[in-house]
């Protein structure tokens, strides 16, 4: 799936609404890069605590993300962020960054820094990118824009059944009432709600949805 101009398939959601599993399917089923820019996030809360930094202070989040080692990196289909060469893969879902992530989210600073380095990833080819700004600010351009949802009982299950304790709604919350790019459905994006769906089935609705929108 190549032409001149990379092709971008944007996919917003909240948390446990089944975006990374069907950014993979759809990623691999079309050759696409698959970035999860909530990993991102994950990386600098993760730095951030193991640093001894309070994620509440604002100041220092940023202080913090204006000159941290990392850098992006491509492994296969996937872009993710190294810090000092190392990629926190298991780390970043601990429940101590979970809780720690959305604060460091809510920085206009570290917003501004994601989204030059998200934005730069088309630079690999096309993508799926999913988080929770992407319809909205990182790429708004794109023709191909998804918001994934299910209830919130089901999101919830999801999420206990990875093992993972923790809060979802105060998550959500956070992620939505934001000053700087909160969680919203924009105007042309598709909402999903897959509850009792399967990742097999909400994925062929998006190709199918993406490739109507490419002829169209
Ligand atoms: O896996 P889950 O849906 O629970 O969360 P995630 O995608 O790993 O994102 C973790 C957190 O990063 C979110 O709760 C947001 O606070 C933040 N995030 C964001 O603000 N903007 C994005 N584009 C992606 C994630």
């Amino acid at each position: 799936m190549s032409e001149s101009k990379p092709i971008v398939i944007a996919i917003d959601g909240p948390s446990a609404s089944g975006k990374s599993t069907n950014a993979r399917i759809i990623s691999a089923k079309l050759g696409c890069i698959y970035v999860d820019t909530g990993a991102m996030y994950r990386t600098l809360a993760w730095y951030a605590l193991s640093m001894g930094i309070d994620v509440t202070d604002m100041a220092a989040v940023e202080a913090l993300c204006r000159d941290w080692p990392s850098k992006l990196v491509r492994r296969e289909n996937n872009v993710w962020l190294e810090v000092d060469g190392y990629f926190p893969e298991k780390e970043i879902r601990s429940s101590e960054v979970s809780k720690a992530v959305s604060y460091v989210a809510q920085a206009p600073y570290v917003r501004e820094w994601m989204k030059e380095h998200q934005r730069s990833c088309v630079d690999f080819g096309d993508l799926v990118m999913e988080g929770r700004d992407i319809t909205s600010n990182i790429f708004p351009e794109t023709p191909h824009k998804f918001y994934l949802d299910a209830s919130a009982g089901e999101r919830q299950a999801r999420r206990d059944a990875d093992g993972i304790e923790e809060d979802l709604a105060a998550r959500d919350q956070r992620d939505s009432t934001r000053k700087a790019a909160p969680l919203v459905v924009v105007e042309g994006a598709t909402v999903i709600n897959n509850s009792g769906e399967s990742p097999e089935e909400t994925s062929a609705r998006i190709i199918a949805l993406v490739e109507a929108q490419r002829q169209a």
